[in-house]
């Protein structure tokens, strides 16, 4: 609780701390209400780029824009009071220049009230996290099976699957850690590998589709309340089908509405209006 009774925001800093305390219960959200169901119940809440595919229908990550990111970053924050929000940095915001990822990071931070950027990359990134971290902006990694790199994967691929991959993926990890990202995402990444990665980093890891060793989970929230229809990961439990329910409640009413049935217009605005 803080001094005003209201219960103070988890930070980024908090966060690194659960590196050997308990696990970190993250969700995706991109709009007020989900943010408002989600908070009391989450560490961190992240404002994903994977948004592009599951709001607006992309293919991939990469059509999805600084501005969008933004405007859902500032819905998000309006319905989470607690919860330690971070915002993704969008594909080509932040990997031609570390000025360039600064300026960008800075805009989500001033224009949100979020409490750091994720940025997806490993080795390549390290010294644009370092100088993000420098500057006062907490960073999120992310590695592994990074959905930004889409196309250089050549789909989207389970990571770390030989011998070299796998070194790969423990570098990236390593460097990003190093670089002082206060937790590092793993996605995608072979059992083994990430339960390697989970045990040896400094940062706690926070795996979607890596391990049970790791410090914590994230996934993506219509995913597991079966709201996002195209695509399901096999490691994703669903907990509701409210896609379902939905189209059955908008069934139900379109019925009533083609039978004559107007639903509720018949209270309303009775002429003996009140005084
Ligand atoms: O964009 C996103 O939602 C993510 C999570 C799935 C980790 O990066």
């Amino acid at each position: 609780m803080s001094a005003h009774g209201r219960e103070r925001r988890i930070t980024t800093r908090d966060i690194h701390q659960r590196r050997s305390a308990g696990s970190i219960v993250a969700l995706t959200a991109y709009s007020m209400p989900m943010a408002k169901l989600i908070d009391r119940h989450c560490d961190l809440i992240l404002v994903g780029d994977s948004l592009g595919m599951v709001l607006y229908g992309m293919e991939s990550t990469l059509g999805v824009t600084l501005d969008m990111m933004i405007a859902h970053g500032q819905a998000v924050m309006r319905g989470a009071p607690r919860a330690c929000v971070i915002v993704d940095m969008p594909f080509g915001t932040y990997q031609e220049s570390r000025e360039i990822a600064f300026r960008n990071a800075a805009r989500i931070m001033a224009e949100t009230g979020c409490s750091g950027v994720k940025v997806e990359g490993g080795v390549e990134m390290a010294q644009t996290v370092a100088f993000l971290v420098e500057r006062g902006i907490p960073v999120l990694g992310h590695v592994g099976l990074k959905p930004q790199s889409v196309h250089s994967h050549g789909g989207f691929r389970v990571q770390g699957r030989d011998e070299a991959g796998a070194a790969q993926v423990r570098r990236d990890a390593e460097a990003i850690a190093r670089a002082g990202a206060f937790a590092v995402v793993l996605e995608g990444t072979v059992e083994p590998v990430a339960r390697t990665i989970a045990a040896e980093l400094a940062a706690p890891v926070i795996g979607i589709g890596a391990s049970p060793a790791c410090q914590g989970q994230i996934l993506v929230t219509d995913d597991i309340l079966g709201l996002y229809g195209e695509f399901t990961p096999k490691f994703v439990k669903r907990y509701a089908e409210l896609g379902a329910t939905a189209g059955d409640a908008i069934a139900r009413y379109a019925e009533e509405v083609k039978a004559g049935r107007f639903p509720g217009e018949e209270h309303c605005f009775s002429a003996a209006a009140k005084k």
